[in-house]
């Protein structure tokens, strides 16, 4: 059984995500998604939610591709993540290129960076309804 993770918010979730998670999943049989947390995303990125942890959990959890969701609690875990869930394939969108590559020199798990998916973003969405509502 080969195991893929991956990071990431996954606020508003949107086609970019599911393509996301599609390809990764492509890369073996089970697909773990470590899932920001609401303090994580303020405190360390700065980065307010619109939906709560638990609501992006459950919307990613009833995705096909997604088989296990946990917590992502901060920037230092991916090593003991690795471990942990015996993870072969760690992938992230190309937004974070060459950023993990210390990954395969800690662990045995293979690093990917898949292309982003053009146009689309949480932050984009968000930018969007504001004018939408002006
Ligand atoms: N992602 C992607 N294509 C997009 C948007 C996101 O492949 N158009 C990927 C990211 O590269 C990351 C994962 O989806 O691996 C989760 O991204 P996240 O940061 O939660 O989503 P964004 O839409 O990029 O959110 P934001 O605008 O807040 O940065």
């Amino acid at each position: 059984m080969k195991r893929i993770i991956t990071y990431g918010t996954f606020d508003l979730l949107h086609y970019g995500h599911i393509n996301l998670l599609r390809r990764a999943k492509q890369y073996g049989d089970y697909l773990v998604v470590a899932l920001s947390t609401d303090e994580f995303n303020w405190n360390q990125k700065q980065k307010k939610c619109y939906f709560d942890f638990e609501k992006r959990k459950q919307l990613l959890e009833a995705i096909r591709y997604v088989d296990l969701v946990i917590p992502e609690n901060g920037w230092e875990q991916k090593v003991s993540d690795i471990i942990e869930y015996h993870i072969d394939t760690f992938v992230m969108g190309d937004d974070w290129a060459g950023k993990f590559d210390f990954i395969e020199e800690k662990t045995d798990a293979t690093v990917i960076y898949l292309p982003r998916t053009p146009e689309i973003s949480t932050s984009q969405i968000k930018q969007d309804l504001e004018k939408f509502n002006k």
